[in-house]
């Protein structure tokens, strides 16, 4: 069965990365109609509106979306509208693989899927001055607000992610010995949650100072991680850099009915137009997509073709070591589609 689902071509390198993506799958056959639409400074200069209504609309009745990076113009009333789509669809997950590919790394064996709370914490966005004698700003305060139901939310789509995945491990990143109310409760329904899977999932307890050291010394031994927001945000980063940067990591926004597949990088504004942008992070963002629609061997097929041809190193991109262009670099990885 066809099925439709938006296509934020974003701005910048958006644009020519997502078409390189489109390129990529209708050469490996997926069946997807692509229903493109506007959102970020393309949008601004179009409708004068950085997510307009029909965006929206799409999204809700597709109810997945594959998305560009996107300019958020400053002064228009968003923090980010990243942060906007993510609240107007409640993407509650934020899931970002890193695996090492590219040989010649600080790092090496890394496969990490990191797993962040997306909408809770300290990213709701209550924050305040507090007024002492005459000073209107002599502190502020920020609000982390962490639910049972946001947790156990999160911790069982690790584990179910970790199960359908055949990963033998999730490890609970939390700060409890510190913020005993907020960071005890997540660790709380961890424990509880993890108990439902002993002998399929293993589970370990990782305060979150000692998981970022572990993560640079010994990356290898970890398998997926779930954590609360601003610790995902922070160690989704740093996995991204044990495998060789944002450039090469996708990241998958899931809700409970909709879905939104991008990369983690921006516009890349200083080589947008050149033509020699890296497409490989939405190409592994569309790569989940597949495989959340349940077409898995064509998700690890696609896969496949683009981590064969970041090993050949035959045609990389500039930011990678290489002087091949984005057509170039797709033209290998449609090559070793058959081989993959
Ligand atoms: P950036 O990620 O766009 O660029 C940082 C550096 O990485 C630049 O040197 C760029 O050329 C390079 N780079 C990034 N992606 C690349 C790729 N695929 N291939 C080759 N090189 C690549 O970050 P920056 O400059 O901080 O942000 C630029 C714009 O992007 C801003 O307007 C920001 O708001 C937006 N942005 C959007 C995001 C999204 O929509 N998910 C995420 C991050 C930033």
């Amino acid at each position: 069965m066809t099925r439709s689902v938006t296509l934020i071509p974003g701005d910048g390198i958006g644009p020519s990365i997502t078409d390189a993506t489109v390129r990529l799958l209708d050469a490996a056959g997926a069946d997807i109609s692509w229903d493109r639409q506007l959102a970020g400074a393309a949008a601004v200069a179009a409708v004068n509106d950085p997510i307009p209504e029909a965006t929206l609309a799409s999204i809700k009745k597709n109810k997945l979306a594959l998305k560009g990076p996107l300019e958020t113009a400053l002064g228009k009333g968003f923090r980010s509208i990243n942060v906007a789509l993510r609240q107007a669809f409640e993407l509650y997950a934020n899931v970002r693989p890193a695996k090492t590919v590219l040989t010649g790394l600080k790092f090496s064996g890394v496969d990490i899927v990191l797993v962040r709370e997306n909408t809770e914490g300290l990213y709701i966005g209550i924050e305040n001055y507090i007024k002492i004698g005459d000073d209107p700003m002599a502190a502020a305060q920020s609000m982390a607000v962490i639910t049972r139901f946001g947790s156990e939310r999160i911790i069982r789509y690790a584990f179910e992610y970790a199960k359908a995945h055949g990963r033998k491990k999730v490890s609970l990143v939390h700060k409890a010995n510190i913020l005993k109310y907020s960071q005890g409760l997540f660790l709380e329904v961890g424990r509880s949650i993890a108990k439902e899977y002993e002998g399929v999932v293993a589970c370990e307890e990782k305060i979150v100072d000692a998981c970022a050291m572990e993560l640079v010394i010994k990356p290898e031994r970890f398998d997926v991680i779930v954590t609360t927001n601003l610790f995902g945000d922070i160690l989704s980063d740093l996995t991204s850099g044990l495998v060789g940067g944002l450039g090469l990591t996708p990241g998958a926004n899931i809700g409970k009915d909709v879905a939104i597949f991008e990369a983690v990088h921006g516009t890349a504004p200083d080589i947008a137009g050149k033509g020699i942008a890296n497409p490989t992070a939405v190409m592994l963002a569309a790569c989940q997509l597949l495989d959340h629609i349940g077409d898995t061997p064509r998700a690890s097929r696609v896969k496949n073709a683009i981590e064969k041809t970041l090993r050949e190193r035959t045609a990389l991109t500039g930011d990678v070591g290489g002087t091949a262009t984005t057509e170039q670099f797709t033209d290998a990885v449609i090559g070793n589609l058959s081989a993959a």
